[in-house]
Parts: C-alpha cells; structure tokens; sequence
C-alpha cells in the first residue's frame, strides 16, 4: 500500500495582507510536501485561512465592510500568495464554508456527548490580538505575555474541562517523545501543563462572527476551537470518508512558536475528549527579524514575500527562507545575506557549473550526452566516490527531511554540488580537448550524470530551476527511486540548449 503523509500549514488570520512569517509556514510545508510525493508517498497539503472570532471582525469594521466581503478579499490575498510562491497544496479550506462548519460543530457535539462542555460565566483577561484567554498570573506589566493589549471580559460562556485532562496530556507528552518539536517547545509545553490546567472557555457572546454553537444560538464558538477543526473539517469530518480513514492522523502540523499551546495543548485535549486519534507530530519554528529588529507594522518593517520574489525571483527567495536558518530556531532575515547565499550557492555553485558544463557540450561535444561505454558507466557506478556520494545522499537527505532538517537537507545538496566543481576544476575538460578527446567525453558524462542527482534533489525547494536542469538533461524520470544506475543518462542522446538559471544578483555589497 502507498504510505501517505498528511501535512497542515496553520490556517492563517484574515485580518492583513500575508507577510514574509506567512509564507515562510506555508513554504516549509510545501518542500516538504514535494519531498515526500517525488518519494512515493501519496500526499495531502492542506492550507487556508482562519476566518472568524473578534479580531477579524473588529478588522472588517475598520474598513467599512462586512465581515464576509472584508474576508473574501483577504482571504484571496493569501491564495494569491500561494500560487506566486509556486504552493502545491491539495486544498485551501476557509472556515466559512459549509463543510468547515458542519466539522467544528459536529466535534462541539461529541465533546459535549462526551461530557467534557459545561455552561458557566467567563470572568478574565482576554487578548483579541492573540485570540486567546491569560490568567492573571501570566500576565506581564498589565499585557499578554506575548505583549498584546488585553481586555476584561464578563460573560455567559461554555466551557471545555480541560482541567480534567491534564495527566493523560503529560501521558501522552512522555509515551510519544517527537510529539511536540523541538525539544525546547516540548519541554515549556510539559512544564505549562505540569503548573495545572484551567478549564477553557469555548464560547462567546459579545459578537457575532463566528460559528454558533449547536443547540444554543446566542453563543459563537471560541475562535481556536473552530479553527484548529479545519485539519479534520478539510478531510470531510464528521463523515468517515475515503480521505478521512486514509490521511487522518496528520503526519505533520507545522506552526510558528507563538501557536504553539493551542496546538500541543489545546488541540490534542480536544482530540482525547472526542475520541479521536492525535496527530503525529507537531513542529514548531521560529520567527524571523528583520535587519536585527522584531517585525511589526508600527515599525513599518514588515517583508512582503512578493516584493522579495519580484527582485530576487521566485526560486532564489524559495531557497534563502529554506536555507538561512535551522528550522526551529529563530533568524534574521539580512539582505546582504540574502545576496550571499543567492551568487555564492546558487549561482556560482550549482548555475554556473551546470551552464558551462552543459555549454561545453554543446560546443565540443556536439550537444549529446557524451559516447562513452557501458563499461565506463559500470564502473564509475562502482568504483566513483561522488558517484557514492550523490547516490547514498538520499537516504540522509530523507532522514533530515522525515525530522524537518530542512536546512540540513539543502546543505547535502551543496556539498554535492560543491565536490562536482572541485571535479571539474581537477579535470578540466577544456584542455582535455585536445590532448585526450575520449577522456574529455567521460569527464563530461560524469558531470552531467552528478548533475542529474543534484536537480532531482533540488525539486522541493527550487522546482522551477530544477525543473529546467532536468528539461536541458531530457531527463523524464524525476522521482527519488530514479536516484540509481538504471536510469543512468543514456550516450548518444540528445541534451537540450542551456539557459541560464539562478543568475547572479547584481547589487554591490558594501
Ligand atoms: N489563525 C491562527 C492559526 C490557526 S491554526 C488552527 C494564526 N494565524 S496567523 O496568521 O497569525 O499566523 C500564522 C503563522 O504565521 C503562525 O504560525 C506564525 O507563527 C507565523 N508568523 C507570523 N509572524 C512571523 C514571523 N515574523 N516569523 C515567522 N513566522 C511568523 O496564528
């Protein structure tokens, strides 16, 4: 049976145009996405946006819309962004359709089935930024622990026992270690639970947009937990459907650090109170500054991801977000960094290998790959150390990337990519023209069969480029298990006229 992988960005507010956080979650989600299908798996992305609760309602007001039109716009701000971004999702939910409803309100009824709701009143802080209830004690100079405004808030209010789950929490935290990544997550996540568990308030009546709870109208569900429904809403819950048996439970939910107790707490007391099985694992990664400063919109520093895929080009800001920083740890996004990385890994080493390699051919080797024979092939197959290299690499690029090592991943490649030119630059086929012509020829072949490993793995992250590598190779079979000898390049066939790919940028650094 196929192995599938069910991966989930987190559904993002409606509130304001998408910004560079957005698309770096959505970004992980999606090397990751086609990683897994070029291995085989059969893969369902899901993606969408978060579309109730007060803040969004508060943000439609500010613009002198209804709360519908206002989200319909924004909503199509982000899969505007998807689709300039290159996204491969499978489905973009929005929590205002239909069958998002039907979901969020059928798991309402079977926790209160269950016994886990009760009614009572809600007298505490709450943060409409944040979407999110703070106990006193948490509070920090009068704000939210993540520095948010807060308000008081008196009400009639369902509420979720939570208190009562909190062993089976810390169970569950301790029988399944890579539940919660990385470690320092998991570990504030356990000592949050350990201090003890309030009960949550589940639903609101001081405004109007959102879901109603069932059987009880004046109330609307609490934002987190309509929205943190859409990952079995999207797969057709509460109906046992074709996709539901065959993806549910989720491989991977990816978040940022800042959601990360609504995910690791919150979502998975839900799951155990409603008899549904949890996800497997839930990582979480870090927040990106700009230039050394936190990012926010009175500091007018914010990086919109499409102005960054309009100077530097699509692929080229795809790989820097991947590559500057290990996954779960927070990082700077530094243009000059940016303009490293792009001429020193992606242009020189891997574009400008590639192109006057294959230009090479073109010119002295009549534009085909290389004659030489069979033995040759065999034997480098055997015997070559990069030949090793470039085929053992998939078995540690699938483990960096089964555990989210993305950026270890990427690194491999460009080792790869970096002994080719050491191997080219020891060879050096040019003068090899003249001297020994049929030694040129396996030093050609060799390169472009290394090259032909170095695109299919470059796929997730740079498709279009790696795509283009592959069209000049004519090479059809792009999934990982073509990695080997047999689908070796074929002497004699024809190569396709190179362009450049990933040019150099051509800004000064001082
Ligand atoms: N709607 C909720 C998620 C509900 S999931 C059931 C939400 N939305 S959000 O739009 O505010 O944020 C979405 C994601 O963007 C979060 O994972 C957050 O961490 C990420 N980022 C927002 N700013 C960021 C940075 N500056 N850097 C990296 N990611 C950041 O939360």
């Amino acid at each position: 049976m196929t192995k599938t992988y069910y991966i989930t960005t987190p559904i993002y507010y409606v509130n304001d145009k998408p910004h560079i956080g957005h698309a770096y979650t959505s970004l992980a989600c999606d090397v990751l996405a086609r990683c897994m299908r070029l291995d085989g798996r059969e893969v369902k992305f899901l993606t969408g946006t978060d579309e109730h609760g007060q803040k969004v309602e508060k943000s439609a007001q500010k613009a002198g819309k209804t709360p519908q039109q206002f989200t319909n716009e924004v909503s199509m701000h982000f899969q505007n962004l998807a689709k300039i971004m290159n996204f491969s999702h499978d489905d973009f939910i929005r929590t205002t359709e239909e069958r998002h409803k039907k979901g969020a309100q059928a798991l309402w009824q079977k926790l209160e089935q269950n016994g886990h709701i009760y009614l009572g009143k809600y007298e505490g802080w709450y943060s409409v930024r944040d979407e999110a209830f703070y106990a006193e004690s948490e509070l920090i100079d009068g704000k939210a622990p993540t520095g948010a405004d807060i308000e008081w808030v008196e009400e009639p209010s369902y509420f979720f026992k939570l208190s009562n789950l909190g062993d089976k929490l810390l169970e569950y935290y301790e029988q399944n270690p890579d539940f919660i990544k990385p470690k320092s997550r998991r570990n504030e996540v356990i000592s949050f639970v350990k201090s003890g568990l309030l009960d949550l308030s589940i639903s609101r009546t001081s405004f109007s947009w959102g879901i109603t709870v069932p059987g009880d109208e004046k109330h609307i569900m609490y934002v987190w937990l309509d929205a943190l429904t859409n990952y079995i809403s999207a797969l057709g819950f509460p109906a046992q459907t074709a996709d539901f048996t065959k993806f549910w439970p989720a491989d991977l939910h990816i978040i940022g650090k800042d959601i990360t107790r609504f995910h690791a707490i919150y979502w998975p007391a839900f799951l155990i109170a409603a008899d549904i099985t949890l996800p497997k694992t839930i990582t979480a990664h870090g927040w990106w500054t700009n230039e050394g400063e936190k990012i926010s919109k009175s500091l007018g520093n914010v990086i919109d991801p499409v102005k960054l895929v309009e100077e530097f080009g699509l692929d080229a800001t795809r790989y820097f977000l991947m590559r500057e920083i290990n996954f779960g740890n927070d990082g700077n996004f530094a243009r000059k960094n940016m303009i490293l990385r792009i001429n020193s890994e992606l242009a020189n080493n891997i574009g400008n290998l590639v192109q006057r390699t294959l230009s090479f051919i073109h010119k002295n080797a009549n534009g085909i790959v290389p004659q030489v024979s069979a033995e040759f092939i065999a034997d480098i197959y055997q015997n070559n150390a990069l030949i090793a290299q470039a085929k053992d690499l998939y078995n540690k690029f699938m483990a960096d990337m089964e555990t989210q090592n993305i950026r270890g991943a990427i690194k491999k490649i460009i080792d790869l990519s970096s002994n080719a030119n050491i191997y080219i630059d020891q060879e050096a086929p040019w003068s090899l023209r003249k001297t020994n012509p049929d030694k040129m020829l396996q030093v050609l072949y060799f390169l472009i069969e290394i090259f032909r490993y170095l695109a299919i793995y470059l796929q997730p992250f740079t498709p279009d480029s790696a795509s283009k590598i592959l069209d000049f190779l004519n090479v059809e079979a792009r999934q990982f298990k073509h990695l080997n000898f047999e689908h070796h390049l074929k002497p004699g066939a024809k190569l396709k006229q190179p362009e450049p790919i990933f040019p150099r940028f051509k800004e000064e650094l001082c």
